[in-house]
C-alpha cells in the first residue's frame, strides 16, 4: 500500500495516470462517435430521395404503429416499384442481385437499445410523437444514423418531461419495471 502511494506521488507515475485517463476519454469518444455514425450498408438506399418522394416512413416500416419493432422492408417491397424503373445504376443492380438470388438484404441495424430494454414503438406513436422526434429527419440523410444516442438518460428525460403535469402517469414512466425485464 506504502508502496504504491509512493510510486503515485511519483510525477512520472501521475503523468502516467493522466495519460491513461486521456486514453480512456479518447476510446470512449470514439465509441460514441462510432455509434452516432451511419455503418456501411448492403446497398446504399437514400431515405430523403425515397421520403422526398412522398413515401410514407409507415409504408416501409408498417410495424412502428402497431407494436414493439418498426420493421425493415423485403426486398420484395422494394421490387414493387424497381421492377418497373428502368434505371440502371450499381446500386440497383445490386437490389436486383438479392432479389434475383432470394437472398434477404443483410441491413445493419442502426437505432437500437441493449436487450434488456423493453422498447415499444406503438405508445410512443399512439402518443403522437413523430418519427423525427426520435430519428431526426430522414429527408436530409442517406443512410439512416442516430441522431442522438439511445440510453436512458434520453428516455428518462422524455418521460419526465411528458408527464410533469401527472403524478400517476410520471410514476410509470419512470418506473425500471418500464423499461427493464
Ligand atoms: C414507391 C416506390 C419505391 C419503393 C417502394 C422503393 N423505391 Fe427506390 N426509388 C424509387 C424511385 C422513383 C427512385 C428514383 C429513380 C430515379 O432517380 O429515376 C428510387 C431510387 C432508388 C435508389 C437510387 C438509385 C441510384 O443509384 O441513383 C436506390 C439505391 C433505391 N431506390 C433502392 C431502393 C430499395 C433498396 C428499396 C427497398 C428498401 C426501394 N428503393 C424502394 C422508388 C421506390
Ligand atoms: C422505401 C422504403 C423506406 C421509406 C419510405 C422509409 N424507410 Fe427507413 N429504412 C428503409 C430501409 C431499407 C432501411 C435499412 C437501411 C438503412 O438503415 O439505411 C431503413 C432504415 C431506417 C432506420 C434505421 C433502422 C435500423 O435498423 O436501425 C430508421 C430509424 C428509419 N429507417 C426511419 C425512417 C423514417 C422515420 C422514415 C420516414 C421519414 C423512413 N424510415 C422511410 C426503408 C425505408
Ligand atoms: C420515442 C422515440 C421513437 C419514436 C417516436 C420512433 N422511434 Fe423508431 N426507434 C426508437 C428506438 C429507441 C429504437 C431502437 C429499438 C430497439 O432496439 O428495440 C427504434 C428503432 C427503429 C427502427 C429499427 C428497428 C425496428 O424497430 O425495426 C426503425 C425502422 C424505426 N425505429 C422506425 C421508426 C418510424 C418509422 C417511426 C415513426 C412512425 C419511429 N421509428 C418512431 C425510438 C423511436
Ligand atoms: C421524445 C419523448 C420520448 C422518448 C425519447 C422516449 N419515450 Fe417512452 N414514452 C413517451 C410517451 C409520450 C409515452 C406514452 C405515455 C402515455 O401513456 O401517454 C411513452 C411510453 C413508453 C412506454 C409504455 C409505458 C406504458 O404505458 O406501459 C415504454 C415502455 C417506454 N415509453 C419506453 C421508452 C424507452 C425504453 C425509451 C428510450 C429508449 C423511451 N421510451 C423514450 C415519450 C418518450
Ligand atoms: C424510460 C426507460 C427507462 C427507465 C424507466 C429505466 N431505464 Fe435503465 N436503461 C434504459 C435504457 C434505454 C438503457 C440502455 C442504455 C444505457 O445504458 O443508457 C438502460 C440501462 C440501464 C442499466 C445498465 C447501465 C449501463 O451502464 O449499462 C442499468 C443498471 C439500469 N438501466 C437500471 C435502471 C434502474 C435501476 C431503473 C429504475 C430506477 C431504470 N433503469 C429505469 C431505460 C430505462
Amino acid at each position: 500500500m506504502k508502496a504504491l502511494y509512493t510510486s503515485l506521488k511519483h510525477p512520472l507515475a501521475r503523468g502516467g495516470g493522466i495519460v491513461l485517463v486521456l486514453v480512456v476519454i479518447t476510446l470512449f469518444a470514439a465509441f460514441v462517435r462510432q455509434t452516432q455514425a451511419s455503418p456501411e450498408q448492403p446497398i446504399l438506399f437514400p431515405h430523403n430521395l425515397h421520403v422526398g418522394l412522398g413515401i410514407q416512413c409507415l409504408y416501409c416500416h408498417p410495424g412502428a404503429a402497431r407494436g414493439p419493432n418498426a420493421g425493415l422492408p423485403a426486398q420484395a417491397k422494394c421490387w414493387g416499384c424497381h421492377q418497373q424503373i428502368a434505371k440502371k445504376t450499381p446500386e440497383l443492380e445490386k437490389l436486383a442481385q438479392y432479389v434475383q438470388n432470394n437472398e434477404p438484404i443483410p441491413w445493419v441495424p442502426v437505432a437500437i437499445v441493449p436487450d434488456f430494454v423493453k422498447f415499444n414503438h406503438r405508445p410512443h406513436v399512439a402518443a403522437g410523437l413523430n418519427c423525427e422526434t426520435c430519428h431526426g429527419d430522414m429527408t436530409k440523410v442517406k443512410i439512416a444514423q442516430n441522431p442522438q444516442v439511445m440510453n436512458m438518460g434520453w428516455c428518462l428525460n422524455c418521460h419526465r418531461e411528458k408527464a410533469k403535469d401527472d403524478p400517476v402517469k410520471l410514476q410509470k414512466l419512470i418506473d425500471c419495471s418500464t423499461c427493464h425485464y
